[in-house]
């Protein structure tokens, strides 16, 4: 699916891209992403956001820490 319509970027290019570990400014460098009309903006953050590893990394952490009630 086509997130930036002013430069043809996809989601699929997006999720790519932050998998490698390009940080938002780098997808804008790269590709334009949000950097026209910025309608897009977004919605390439959430994409972006939901694939980069340490989003990744901080999920896995957050479910092997135990509650604090557990903790005290
Ligand atoms: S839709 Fe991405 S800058 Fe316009």
């Amino acid at each position: 699916m086509i997130v930036c319509v002013c430069h043809r970027v996809s989601d699929k290019a997006i999720a790519q891209c932050a998998r490698s570990g390009a940080s938002f400014d780098d997808i804008q460098l790269e590709f334009g992403v949000a950097t026209q009309c910025g309608q897009c903006e977004q919605g390439a953050r959430r994409i972006w956001a939901e694939c980069c590893p340490s989003t990744t990394l901080a999920h896995l952490r957050n479910e092997n820490t135990p509650p604090a009630s557990l903790i005290a």
